[in-house]
C-alpha cells in the first residue's frame, strides 16, 4: 500500500479545520440567529477557501448560559437553530464538498436545566443522584481550582433542597457528570453512537482532563475511576467499533509530558490540541524572538504512529497563556492586550489576532503562514481567514463570538434582521464589516482571504506537513525559526523571522545535494549545492520551500 492512502484512513492528519457556531454563522431565515440552514448555504464559501472538516460548536438544547456548553438534552437539537432535518442536510452537502463534520461532546458536565439534574436535586434517594458527583461534608477551599475564576469561588456548591454539595469544574450550573456511574457511561456511549448514525465523522471532546480527575470518590464510585484513562478506551473503543474512521479531538490543555496518557498507546484520543506550543508561539512573538517557539516543538513528546498534533492560534475561548510563567504571561499581555478589558481570568485574552498586532498585515499573515507551515493539522476558528477583530465591551469570551462578516451591508450581511433583534452587534470600528468583510476579500487577489486559501492548498498538496517529523534548521538569528518537515522523501523548508528587521539566514536543509528548493509562494528557487543556502527575509517576512529531489517526478 503507498503511504500517501494512508492520508484518506487518517484524514485527521492532514485535514483542515474549520471551527463555527451555527448561531453566529449565518442567519438565513432573518430573525437574528445564525441557523443550521444558513451554514448549508455558505457550504459553498467554506469549500472554495478549503476547508475539509467542519467543526460545530455545541447545537444542543440549552438556556445558553455558556453559550451552548450547557446543554439539557444530548440528543437534540437547539430549535432555535434548527432540527435533526436541518443537521442531515448540512452534513449530507458538507460531504458533497468533500467535508467532513464533527461536532462538540459534552461528556464532563450537563446544564443544571437538564431533566437528569432537576431529577438528582429532588431528593438524596432519587434514582438520578448519582448521575452527578455530590459531597455531604464542607468542602475544603478550591477557588483555585475554579475555571471561571470572577464568576466562581470555588468547584462545589451547595444545594439548599438536599443540603449536600455538588461538583462543577466550570459554572455552579454546570453541574460534572459522575461518569463513575454505569449509566452515565452508557448514556454517553449512546450519545456517541447517536450522532455517528447521523452522520457525524467524530467529536471535539470537551474538557477531557476534567472527567478523569480523581475528586476523592468514595466506593463504587472510587473503583471505577480507579483507573480513569480506562473511561476514555472505553470511549475510544466504542467509538471505533461504530466508526472506524471516526476521530476523536480532545481539549486538553496541559502540559505535554502529561498529554501523552490521553494518547494512551493510541487507543484514547486520535489528536489534541497543542496548547503548549500555541502559548510559546505569543511569546516567540511578543519577544521577536523564535527561540521559544522552536523549543516548544522539539519539547513535543514522542507520540504513537496513529495519533497527531492540532494547531492553532485562536479558538473560541480566551486565548490562554495559562501554561507560560507569571513573568512570561505579563511580556504577552504587554505586548498584545496591555489593558485590563482585554485581559480575562487573568491567564488570557479576549483578542483575537489582527487587534493585537495593531493591524499590521505582516505581522497577521506571519502568524497564519506559521500556523500552516508547522507540523500538525491547523485549526482555524471562522472569521480569522479574513482577519476578523473582537468586540471588548461584549461580555467575556463572547468578545470574539461576533456575527460573522459576510459583507459591507446592515449587519454585516449575517442577517436581515433589525439590528436590535440580533444576538450580538457585529464589532464596531475599524475591524467592522464595513472594512472586514468576506465578499470583499474574496474578489481582492491580495486579501487576507486569498493568502490564507493559498496556505490551506500548499497545505493540502504537502501531506508531509501533517504526516511529517520536524527538523530545526541551525542558522544564526535568534528571530528567525527555519524548519524543515519531512514524511517519505516529500519535504517543506520554511523560514519566518520574528523580528521586525530584515535578516539574512544562511541555512543547511537535510536534503541531498542537487535538490531544488522551490519557493511556494514566491517565484524563485535555490540549488542546495555544497554550501550554505543564504537568503534574506523581510521584517516578519517568510518563506516556505518545497523540495524537488533530483530524479523524482513531483509537482509543484
Ligand atoms: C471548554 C469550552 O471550550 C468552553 O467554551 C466551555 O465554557 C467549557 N469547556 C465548559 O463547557
Amino acid at each position: 500500500m503507498s503511504r500517501i492512502t494512508e492520508t484518506s484512513d487518517q484524514w485527521w492528519k492532514t485535514a483542515v479545520i474549520y471551527c463555527l457556531d451555527i448561531e453566529t454563522f449565518f442567519d438565513s431565515d432573518g430573525d437574528g440567529v445564525g441557523d443550521v440552514a444558513g451554514v448549508v448555504e455558505r457550504i459553498d464559501y467554506l469549500a472554495e477557501l478549503g476547508v475539509t472538516c467542519l467543526w460545530l460548536m455545541p447545537f444542543y438544547p440549552t438556556p445558553d448560559r455558556d453559550d451552548g456548553y450547557d446543554v439539557t438534552d444530548f440528543y437534540g437539537v437547539d430549535a432555535r437553530l434548527g432540527t435533526h432535518g436541518d443537521v442531515v442536510e448540512l452534513i449530507r452537502t458538507a460531504k458533497d464538498r468533500g467535508m467532513r463534520v464533527i461536532a462538540d461532546l459534552l461528556i464532563n458536565h450537563t446544564s443544571d436545566q437538564h431533566p437528569w439534574f432537576k431529577a438528582a436535586r429532588r431528593s438524596t434517594d432519587n434514582p438520578f443522584r448519582n448521575h452527578y458527583v455530590w459531597r455531604a461534608d464542607t468542602p475544603p477551599d478550591t477557588s483555585d481550582m475554579a475555571v471561571f475564576p470572577d464568576q466562581e469561588e470555588g468547584i462545589w456548591t451547595f444545594d439548599e433542597k438536599t443540603e449536600e454539595w455538588y461538583l462543577h469544574h466550570f459554572y455552579s450550573h454546570q453541574p460534572d457528570l459522575n461518569v463513575a456511574n454505569p449509566k452515565v457511561r452508557d448514556e454517553i456511549m449512546k450519545t456517541i453512537g447517536f450522532w455517528l448514525e447521523v452522520g457525524v465523522d467524530g467529536f471535539r471532546v470537551d474538557a477531557v482532563p476534567f472527567f478523569l480527575e480523581d475528586v476523592g470518590m468514595t466506593g463504587e464510585d472510587a473503583d471505577a475511576m480507579a483507573e480513569p484513562h480506562e473511561h476514555l478506551r472505553n470511549i475510544r473503543a466504542f467509538l471505533s467499533r461504530r466508526r472506524g474512521d471516526a476521530v476523536l479531538l480532545g481539549e486538553v490543555n496541559v502540559p505535554h509530558e502529561e498529554q501523552v496518557k490521553y494518547f494512551g498507546d493510541g487507543h484514547q484520543l486520535h489528536m489534541m490540541f497543542d496548547f503548549i506550543t500555541m502559548q510559546k508561539m505569543y511569546l516567540a512573538l511578543a519577544r521577536g524572538d523564535a527561540r521559544p517557539l522552536a523549543e516548544a516543538l522539539l519539547a513535543r513528546p514522542e507520540i504513537p504512529e496513529d495519533c497527531q498534533w492540532a494547531t492553532f492560534v485562536r479558538n473560541h475561548d480566551e486565548l490562554t497563556l495559562d501554561k507560560l510563567t507569571e513573568e512570561e504571561r505579563a511580556e504577552v499581555f504587554a505586548a498584545f492586550g496591555p489593558e485590563e478589558r482585554m485581559q480575562i481570568y487573568g491567564r488570557g485574552l479576549k483578542r483575537r489576532v489582527p487587534p493585537m498586532v495593531d493591524g499590521d498585515p505582516r505581522r497577521v499573515r506571519l502568524v497564519y503562514s506559521l500556523l500552516f507551515a508547522l507540523p500538525g493539522t491547523p485549526s482555524l476558528f471562522y472569521g480569522e481567514e479574513i482577519g476578523m477583530g473582537e468586540d471588548l465591551e461584549a461580555e467575556g469570551r463572547m468578545a470574539v463570538r461576533t456575527p460573522m462578516q459576510w459583507s459591507p451591508e446592515k449587519n454585516g450581511g449575517f442577517s436581515t434582521a433589525p439590528p436590535s433583534r440580533l444576538f450580538a452587534r457585529p464589532v464596531p470600528g475599524g475591524y467592522g464589516p464595513e472594512f472586514v468583510n468576506a465578499s470583499d476579500q474574496m474578489r481582492d487577489p491580495d486579501s487576507l482571504w486569498n493568502f490564507v486559501r493559498r496556505l490551506i492548498q500548499i497545505y493540502r498538496s504537502h501531506p508531509e506537513l501533517g504526516r511529517g517529523s520536524l527538523t530545526v534548521l541551525e542558522q544564526p538569528h535568534p528571530e528567525v525559526l527555519a524548519h524543515q518537515v519531512s514524511w517519505e522523501g516529500r519535504v517543506v523548508v520554511a523560514v519566518h523571522n520574528l523580528g521586525g528587521e530584515a535578516r539574512t539566514v544562511s541555512l543547511r536543509p537535510d536534503v541531498p545535494t542537487g535538490s531544488v528548493l522551490e519557493s511556494l509562494l514566491v517565484q524563485e528557487e535555490y540549488e542546495v549545492g555544497d554550501g550554505a543556502l543564504e537568503l534574506t527575509l523581510d521584517g516578519y517576512g517568510y518563506r516556505w520551500f518545497h523540495v524537488h529531489h533530483p530524479g523524482r517526478r513531483r509537482l509543484p
